[in-house]
């Protein structure tokens, strides 16, 4: 049997410029540069801005997975990138830069869909997913509850989504009102550390029994969050940030990690996987824990650093594929920025190769 390839990941698709090694499942190494900084007094990520970071971060980052992992650029046997979804701008970095080497190496391109790399995460950490596994993506653009199987063969199952505003979303606008910097998450748990969960009584949405159990909406908590800050504003003063913090970050883990388990005991299935950046939330991680202890379920979720956007994370899928046997990408493969999760490789040829 011909030794494993060594598959470089590529990820553009947002404000992360992410390069990552993977052989056989195991991570080499992964570099990551982030534009977010530059975002920060926008309030939000600016496309433009995002493209043009990539297209200055693409080459140093790749250069520095390749030097953790102690590799040469001759090395790579493979190329994964995302094609979407994502900003159009950005992602068109991305590839371009992942076809170029491609080409000059003459090894295969995949075209891989950046949520099905939130998913992969995991396995750079645990192992392989266990068939069937129900995946709780939360990420800055998706909420999804997914039933997976082999992720690289076989589609890929919604349970449910979220109808509006995406968990990460509600922490970042929400973060705004109350004053808190750019990326919301990071600043709400961390205010959330000095504030208590009980000190506001935000809402639950869509946890009533008439309700679907595994739709998400949280642009009702984003009002109301938003309402609760206006009161004070109108009243006497400061603001209890902390404790309204702790109350969203509250609200948002209890719905996540309630449906998340619900579906597991619907479907049978004993493995919870948490992933996205709102995965590296202390409370979403905590609850989750706490709830899958309690009804018997294994819960997976990514060290930190591969919760966020990575490439290491798309270098594993790209390995799943490879391993699968999936036919690569043709070279004028082009970017999806709305492509919905169906499958992990993004690119028709690889249909071809699962219905054979
Ligand atoms: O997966 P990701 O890095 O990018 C997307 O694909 O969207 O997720 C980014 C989202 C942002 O909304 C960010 O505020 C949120 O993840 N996030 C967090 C935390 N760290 C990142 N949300 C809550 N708590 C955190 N510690
Ligand atoms: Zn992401």
């Amino acid at each position: 049997m011909a030794a494993p390839r060594i598959v470089l990941g590529i990820e553009s698709s947002c404000d992360e410029t992410g390069a990552g090694l993977v052989r056989d499942g195991r991570l080499l190494g992964h570099a990551v540069a982030s534009s977010m900084d530059e975002h920060a007094r926008f309030g939000g990520v600016v496309p433009e801005i995002a493209a043009r970071a990539h297209v200055h971060a693409l080459n140093p980052v790749v250069r520095g997975a390749l030097d953790r992992a102690g590799l040469r650029l001759g090395d790579i046997g493979a190329v994964a990138v995302t094609t979407g979804p994502g900003l159009s701008g950005a992602l068109q970095v991305g590839l371009a830069g992942a076809k170029g080497l491609a080409y000059a190496l003459d090894v295969p391109l995949y075209g891989v869909h950046h949520l099905a790399g939130h998913v992969a995460a995991d396995t750079l950490e645990h192992g392989p997913l266990p068939d069937p596994c129900v995946v709780l993506i939360v990420s800055g653009g998706h909420t999804s509850l997914l039933l997976v199987r082999d992720l690289a063969r076989d589609p890929i199952t919604h349970l449910g989504d979220t109808l509006d505003d995406a968990a990460g979303e509600c922490f970042d606008k929400v973060a705004r009102v109350f004053g808190l910097p750019y990326p919301g998450g990071p600043a709400v748990d961390r205010a959330a550390r000095d504030g208590s969960a009980d000190a506001v009584a935000f809402p639950r949405p869509l946890t009533g029994p008439g309700d679907d159990p595994y739709a998400f909406s949280f642009s009702g908590l984003k009002t109301a969050a938003a309402r609760w800050a206006e009161r004070h504003a109108n009243g006497d003063g400061a603001l209890p940030v902390a404790d309204g913090a702790a109350a969203l970050q509250e609200a948002i883990a209890d719905v996540l990690t309630r449906k998340a388990v619900a579906a597991c005991a619907a479907h049978g299935v004993n493995t919870l996987v948490v992933v996205g950046g709102v995965a590296a939330n202390s409370r979403v991680r905590a609850l989750a824990e706490e709830r899958c202890r309690a009804a018997g379920i294994t819960l997976r979720v990514p060290p930190l650093g591969l919760c966020t956007d990575n490439g290491a994370m798309i270098a594993a899928v790209g390995d799943l594929l490879v391993r699968a046997g999936a036919e690569p990408a043709p070279l004028d493969v082009s970017i999806d920025p709305s492509a919905p999760l169906e499958y992990a490789a993004l690119h028709p040829t690889a249909t071809v190769a699962r219905a054979a």
